[in-house]
């Protein structure tokens, strides 16, 4: 698949996006210096934010009237359990809580356990009941606000959204939903309802608060197309469209596509080190040259280097750092394994950490699940 051959959708990603066309196609907008700027003086800085891997966004302008005015904001992300958490879902959530608490926003975190069950043949109800809780266990570890953040699970929690949700849909086609989700005449029709739950939260706020409340959603940009159905429901019944604020793809190990739970090309946040060390010397895709000489001579390509790019995205905050390293791989000065070597180090070193707050998780994950939403 050429350059020109991607496509993104919720359920599959697949050639080398091209996020300028993707803005066009999804009719999304790219974060300007003068929306980045005004977000800016309420959250600080970001390096996520600096680099432009959070790149587009809906409604930000609502979202930044209503900071400007003092009023509350919430905050809405999700997670639909299917199988181990990747370091691609850690940047969008290493995203989310900074902004949680540079806002001091309620944050909403959606487990759609009901979604990955009807659009995947082979997983179960207890299945994903399992990947609920482990992948909860990764959220918490990750240190958000928990008395600050709602846990919306949605079988559980059937009861707060399922009302909601026939609102939703009564306003919603099957057509509709064919054209954006791409389905068939053959696909089940939970398949079909499945997005009304994914839209529900967005109205929450509205519904806790008594009075129209704006939500932001911080998501990668695959998941817009749910909302873009929310945005047109939301008009209809009265509530204020959500704004999100919309991410590029950690890329998988191989680059081919974007980093999946259902790949093997990913790193999940259980690996033990000597995994980490043999899956990136192994596979990820390297812009070195095939030999130490021409490296030396000609110089790597950082821009298609997954090392370089998992740097840039997730673990090389410092720009200064980041820099010498793009540099020194595109002079040739720094060899395709040293580089690797530096992210090995970092991706360790964010794992250990990891896997200790795991353990303090566990001990209050089952009582995060317990809860009336
Ligand atoms: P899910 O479970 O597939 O993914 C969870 C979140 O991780 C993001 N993501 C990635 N971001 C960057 N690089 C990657 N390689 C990568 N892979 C996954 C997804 O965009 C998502 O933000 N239907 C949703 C669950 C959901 C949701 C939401 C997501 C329910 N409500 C509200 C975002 C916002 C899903 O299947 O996500």
């Amino acid at each position: 698949m050429t350059k020109e051959e991607f496509s993104v959708t919720p359920y599959e990603v697949t050639g080398q996006v091209d996020y300028d066309k993707l803005i066009l196609q999804f009719g999304v907008k790219r974060i300007d210096t003068a929306s980045l700027a005004r977000l800016k003086k309420h959250t600080g800085d970001h390096f996520m934010l600096r680099r432009q891997h959070f790149f587009a966004h809906t409604n930000l302008d609502k979202v930044l009237d209503a900071l400007d005015k003092k009023e509350k904001v919430y905050i809405y992300t999700g997670r639909a359990p299917s199988g181990p958490i990747h370091i691609g879902h850690l940047f969008v959530w290493t995203f989310t809580k900074w902004l949680q608490d540079r806002l001091n926003a309620t944050l909403i975190f959606q487990i759609p356990d009901e979604e990955k069950v009807l659009f995947k043949d082979d997983l179960t109800f207890e299945d994903s009941a399992k990947w609920t809780r482990e992948n909860l266990i990764d959220i918490i570890a990750l240190g958000f606000d928990l008395k600050k953040t709602r846990f919306l699970i949605d079988t559980k929690h059937a009861n707060v959204m399922y009302k909601l949700a026939c609102q939703v849909a009564k306003k919603t086609t099957a057509s509709t939903v064919r054209a954006l989700f791409g389905l068939k005449n053959e696909d089940n029709v939970g398949k079909y309802f499945y997005t009304t739950m994914q839209s529900v939260p967005a109205f929450l706020p509205t519904v806790f608060e008594g009075k129209q409340t704006q939500c932001l959603i911080p998501c990668a940009v695959d998941q817009d197309v749910h909302f873009r159905l929310t945005r047109d429901v939301a008009e209809k019944l009265g509530y204020p469209k959500p704004a999100t604020i919309l991410s590029k793809f950690v890329p998988s190990l191989s680059r081919d596509s974007k980093m999946s739970s259902s790949g093997e090309q990913a790193i999940w946040t259980t690996d033990a080190p000597k995994e980490v060390e043999r899956k990136i010397r192994k596979y990820a895709f390297s812009g070195g040259k095939d030999t130490v000489e021409e490296h030396r001579k000609l110089g790597g390509n950082p821009d298609i280097d997954v090392s370089f790019q998992w740097l840039s995205m997730l673990f090389e905050p410092d720009d200064h750092k980041l820099a010498s390293i793009h540099d020194d791989y595109k002079s040739g000065k720094l060899l395709s394994g040293e580089l690797k070597q530096i992210l090995i180090d970092k991706i360790n070193a964010f794992l250990a950490e990891h896997q200790k707050r795991r353990l303090d998780a566990e001990k209050v994950v089952d009582s995060v699940i317990a809860q009336h939403f």
